[in-house]
């Protein structure tokens, strides 16, 4: 099966990109690796703005070599400023045009380059619906000023208010801190349509597997150091697509998103300049989620109380005393 053979409903007749891989006719949900820049890849993709849901992870233009594993010609993470930033903007141009009216449009960015980011998206007339914080307790070590602990996720439509928006609420509720903390009887009375002691979460994203994906963690794959949880996937997927819709990655890395989506019963295309990370992820698409995407489903991210330090046990009196 190869782009050209697929139907996107109202795809227009072009010239479509031959895949670098896609799933075997009949392995549906369907799901297509390119290989490349995505600002050349994108414009030939065969689809017309139907994406309903983009997830772009980017590069962070902070000196990584993306293909290290590879057999050279990683992505340039070393740009000049203006130069990033020109890239920058030319792709998220590319997802805005690809994006459907009802689509949305999440950029995983650390600090670094955020403002730049949200300002564009505003400046394309996009609405920002919440700028979320992953955040992880394994900071890169310093000592002058705080340590980094979180990303940016920004969430971004064209249109929020939009009869077809995605926003699947229920699949993503989470146990509320006045029943897992407080034992509040309100939270089980309450009259605002979400399921009793639950409450949607909130945009500071943490939690058991929320960490990042590094050393022994069960989900880690070997050859990429940049890795995102299954959950944080899971969350922006189940709230923001429905079944058989079409999700775009243009920057797969080890595939994340497409594991994801492609577990959820979505459509899925993604993009890498890398060979190698494109192969990664296409076998661990094909190979889907190293957890139950509802495992924590329902669950409470409450910050409890610290543990009662262990006591210390009173120094013995000196000899004589
Ligand atoms: C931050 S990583 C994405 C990680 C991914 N979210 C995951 O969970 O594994 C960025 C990826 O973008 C790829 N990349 C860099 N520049 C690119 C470009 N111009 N077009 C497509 N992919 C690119 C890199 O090779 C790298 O794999």
């Amino acid at each position: 099966m190869d782009g050209e053979a697929l139907s996107w409903g109202h795809m227009a007749k072009v010239r479509a990109l031959k895949p670098a891989h896609t799933l075997k006719a009949g392995e549906l949900p369907e799901a297509r690796i390119y290989v490349g820049d995505c600002c050349e890849v994108i414009p030939s993709l065969p689809e017309r703005d139907v994406f309903d849901l983009i997830f772009a992870d980017p590069p962070f233009n902070w000196k990584r070599d993306y293909d290290r594993w590879g057999a050279g010609g990683a992505w340039d993470d070393s740009q000049a400023t203006a130069d990033y930033l020109e890239f920058t903007y030319q792709w998220l141009d590319l997802c805005i045009e690809r994006l459907a009216e009802h689509g949305s449009l999440w950029v995983n960015i650390p600090d670094t380059w955020a403002a730049e980011i949200v300002i564009h998206l505003k400046q394309r007339g996009l609405k920002m619906v919440n700028w979320c914080v992953w955040h992880y307790r394994f900071g890169q070590n310093t000592n002058g000023r705080f340590i980094n602990s979180k990303v940016h996720a920004l969430y971004f439509m064209k249109d929020p208010t939009h009869p077809d928006r995605r926003w699947n609420a229920d699949e993503i509720l989470e146990v509320s801190d006045r029943r897992s903390i407080y034992g509040d009887a309100r939270t089980e009375n309450k009259r605002d349509g979400v399921e009793a002691g639950h409450r949607l979460p909130m945009d500071v994203w943490y939690g058991q597997h929320w960490g990042r994906v590094q050393g022994n963690n069960k989900e880690r794959r070997h050859k990429h150091d940049n890795q995102l949880p299954e959950v944080y996937l899971g969350r922006v997927i189940a709230a923001c697509s429905n079944a058989n819709d079409a999700v775009m990655d243009p920057f797969l890395g080890s595939g994340t998103t497409g594991v994801v989506a492609r577990a959820m019963g979505r459509r899925f295309v993604g993009v890498d300049f890398a060979k190698l990370n494109a192969e990664h992820a296409f076998d661990r698409i094909k190979a889907g989620p190293v957890r139950s995407l509802d495992h924590l489903k329902g669950q409470s991210t409450a910050i409890h109380p610290q543990r009662r330090v262990p006591r210390v046990p009173a120094p013995t009196p000196e000899p004589g005393v």
